[in-house]
């Protein structure tokens, strides 16, 4: 019940400390203020970019029943960079079983629709 895969992603971007926002295309708002101060926006930018972790931090999987949602969550998570850290699989919700080691961690966070 991944969906367009937005948990998933959060998710991943947590797991590697990517900075929201890091993948901004083009000026934030606040750039224009007269006070903005760009030397220091550079240098916050950089020092956020250090801290992503390349290696996989965490095991992170998501399924779905339409295999369609699964192309759109594949692309989606192409396009955050997490395509090494995240699984993607089309399957029922009543065949999907937990992994056979669990983390403290673990997990399955759902948005099922309001019929489901
Ligand atoms: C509300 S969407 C999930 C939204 C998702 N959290 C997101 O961020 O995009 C519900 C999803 O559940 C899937 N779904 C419905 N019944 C399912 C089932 N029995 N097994 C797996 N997925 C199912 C639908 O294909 C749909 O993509």
């Amino acid at each position: 019940m991944c969906g367009s895969a937005t948990i998933l992603t959060e998710a991943g971007l947590l797991a590697q400390r990517i900075a929201p926002g890091l993948f901004h295309q083009g000026k934030f708002g606040f750039e224009n203020w007269y006070d903005f101060d760009s030397e220091l926006w550079t240098q916050v930018r950089e020092e956020a970019k250090a801290q992503r972790l390349e290696e996989p931090q965490a095991y992170i999987a998501g399924s779905d029943l339409d295999p369609k949602v699964i192309d759109m969550a594949a692309s989606n998570i192409t396009a955050a960079g997490l395509e090494d850290c995240i699984r993607l699989s089309v399957r029922d919700v009543k065949d999907a079983t937990p992994p056979k080691t669990r983390s403290p961690a673990s997990s399955s966070p759902t948005r099922p629709t309001a019929s489901e």
